[in-house]
């Protein structure tokens, strides 16, 4: 009982350390690390990751309904593009959990989807931000 008390701490505490972006935060960090100086398509990312993860870098969504699941800010799928416990084609090369709590790498790797998909990759995106992405002009 004192282990699975211990562990269910430790899971707690992991939860507890996720990181949720503020929205002008992750504005600011696509804008000056990213290099998104397209203020147009900046928004765009926003209002996606806002949709997508709520800006939490370890956001693990539900079981999708053909069995497959999303990770990380952009929600990356585990059957395409990062390697998790279903046949995937791992296109960018990368475990799925180490999407998680990880900026850079998701980035890298939703550019690669954006590159072959564009924006409509995204359910978050297609559903919520089509040409009404609010602006983060006053972020920056
Ligand atoms: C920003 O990106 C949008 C969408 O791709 C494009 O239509 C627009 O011309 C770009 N704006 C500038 C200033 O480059
Ligand atoms: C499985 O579901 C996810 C999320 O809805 C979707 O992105 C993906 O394309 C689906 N895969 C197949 C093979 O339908
Ligand atoms: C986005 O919205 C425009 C305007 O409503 C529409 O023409 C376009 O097909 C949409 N894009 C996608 C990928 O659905």
């Amino acid at each position: 009982m004192k282990a699975i008390a211990v562990i269910a701490l430790l899971v707690l505490v992991a939860c507890a350390q996720a990181k949720v972006y503020t929205r002008c935060e992750m504005a600011r960090i696509l804008y000056h690390d990213h290099g998104v100086k397209n203020l147009t398509t900046l928004a765009n990312w926003i209002c996606l990751i806002e949709h997508e993860s709520g800006f939490n870098d370890e956001a693990v969504g539900a079981l999708n309904s053909n069995g497959t699941r999303d990770y990380g800010l952009f929600q990356i799928n585990n059957q395409y593009w990062c390697k998790g416990n279903v046949a995937s084609s791992d296109s960018c090369k990368i475990a799925c959990t180490a999407l998680l709590g990880n900026l850079d790498a998701s980035w890298k790797c939703a550019q690669l989807v954006y590159k072959e998909q564009g924006f409509k990759a995204w359910y978050g995106w297609l559903y919520h931000c089509n040409g009404t992405a609010p602006s983060v002009a006053s972020c920056i």
